[in-house]
Order: C-alpha cells, then structure tokens, then sequence
C-alpha cells in the first residue's frame, strides 16, 4: 500500500529523517514508535507532503507520490490525524467531521448558491456520513457543540472521525490516544481494531506500547531519524536494539 525508499529529511542541515524505508502492507495496521524527537511526526508529515522530503521516494499503491501537494495526496485516499490538535474552534463539530469530506463534494460554487434538488440530497447524503463517523466514538450528541468547546479526549475523537468519514484507504494517526484517559483508549483501541478488521490499511504513531501490542501487525522503530527495527510486536519487544534506544533514552532524562 504504502512504500518508503530511503527517505530522508533535513532541518537547516540536521538530519531529522536518514534514509528509512519500510512498507505498510496492505490491510494491515503498522505501528511506528520510537522515542520523543526520533522523527515520527516528521516521518508522517513528509508522507502526507505537509513537508517535503530532502531525499528518497515515497510510492502509494505503486504510484509515486513524491514531492506531490498535501491536497493532491489527500485526493488519492490518503488522510492523517495530528499530534497537536487542528480543528477549526468556532465551527460545529458536524461541520469540523464535513471537511474531511470536501474532497467528494464535487459542486461548483454556482451550484451551491443554486442549491439544486440534487444538492441538497447530496448535501444530506454527506452529513449521514459525518453523523456515522462521529456515532462510532460517542460523539453523535455533540454534533451541533463548537469545537472549542469540547475537552480534550472529545477533540482528538472528533479528528479521528474527521480522518475516517472519507474512508480512506491509507490512514495516518499521530498519537490518536495521547491525553486519553485509559476507558478513551480502550474505546479508541477497539475503533482501530474494527477499522483494520474492514480492510483499512493504518500506520500508527503511538508511545502507548500495550495498545501497539495488542492491535499492530507489524512494528516499525524510529530512533535518532534511523529505522532500527523492523518486525511482529513480539520480535520488537525483545530486540536489543529497541530496549537500548528507550533505555538510552530513559538514561539520559533521568
Ligand atoms: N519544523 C522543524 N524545524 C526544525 N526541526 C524540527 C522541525 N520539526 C521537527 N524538528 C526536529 O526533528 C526531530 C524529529 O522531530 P519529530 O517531531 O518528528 O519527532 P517525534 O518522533 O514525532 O517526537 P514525539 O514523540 O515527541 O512526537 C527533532 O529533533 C525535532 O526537534
Ligand atoms: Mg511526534
């Protein structure tokens, strides 16, 4: 499905990414960890063409997607969540799960003022849509709240139901459970779970390591920009360079 070729990626000279490459495998759910400042987010922003990429390849489903635009990768089945939250605060949160949706709206401005018969079943087709999405994680009955006014866990829900109303085929999430309280995460966990069981194919930003070993696949491991391992949850868990990277870590912070 997915496809890195010795991805790299710099910061005014320093290397935030060095030459990774793995594959996310199709119907699969991947997990990416690593590290606090081991490139995760970086790695999804360049996959998503939030960032461009300094050097390698990037092909989704054989196609090759470097150095395309943010839109023009959304347009091709591809959508994310973010680390730090990005909704829009004044807008509704049906409306909020709605943009995740504009790549299918297919009307012209001129249409829209119209508001031909046609439309407004569209129009109600789309927000059925929002309205499931937002129904798998309870958030149904906060349809019509602003944004902004939500709590948190409620925030990163309603994201989660923003990058899945498209259904997507490749889904990139960056820390969905973080700030999550443990039954959030478990509601959220079983989300993931369902959404692979359908056939969608999720590569997983996630420090939660009993969540990844209970729902990846597959484990990739980031560390310092470098991948160091590849492999089942339990292949990883026990991998000496793995445990090195988060005790070095833990070493030095303590
Ligand atoms: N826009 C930027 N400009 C300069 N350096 C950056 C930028 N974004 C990230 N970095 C650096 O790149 C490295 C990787 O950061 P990144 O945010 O990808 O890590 P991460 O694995 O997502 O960490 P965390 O687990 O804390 O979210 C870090 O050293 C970070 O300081
Ligand atoms: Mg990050």
């Amino acid at each position: 499905m997915l496809q890195l070729d010795s991805l790299s990626k710099n910061f005014g000279g320093l290397p935030a990414l060095s030459q990774v490459s793995f594959t996310v495998p199709e119907a699969k759910l991947t997990a990416l960890i690593g590290p606090n400042g081991a490139g995760k987010s970086t790695l999804i922003h360049c996959i998503t063409g939030v960032l461009p990429s300094s050097d390698g390849s990037i092909f989704f489903k054989d196609q090759e997607i470097t150095g395309l635009s943010a839109h023009q990768i959304s347009q091709l089945g591809i959508s994310r969540t973010f680390q730090n939250l990005r909704l829009f605060p004044r807008l509704d949160v049906l409306n909020n799960v709605l943009t995740g949706l504009t790549n299918q709206g297919g009307t012209s401005m001129l249409m829209a003022m119209l508001r031909l018969p046609y439309l407004r079943h569209r129009e109600r087709q789309l927000k059925l849509k929002a309205l499931e999405a937002l129904d798998r994680f309870e958030l149904g009955e906060k349809a019509s709240w602003p944004a902004e006014v939500l709590a948190y866990g409620d925030k990163k829900r309603v994201e989660l139901a923003r990058a899945i109303v498209g259904k997507p085929d490749l889904l990139l999430l960056d820390e969905p459970v973080a700030g999550l309280n443990s039954q959030e995460t478990a509601a959220v966990g079983e989300q993931l779970k369902m959404l692979r069981r359908k056939g969608h194919t999720i590569l997983l930003v996630e420090h939660d390591m009993e969540l990844v070993m209970d729902i990846a696949d597959q484990v990739v491991v980031l560390d310092s920009g470098r991948c160091i391992a590849i492999g089942t949850p339990e292949e990883v868990r026990k991998n000496p360079l793995v445990l090195e990277a988060y005790l070095g870590k833990m070493e030095a912070t303590a």
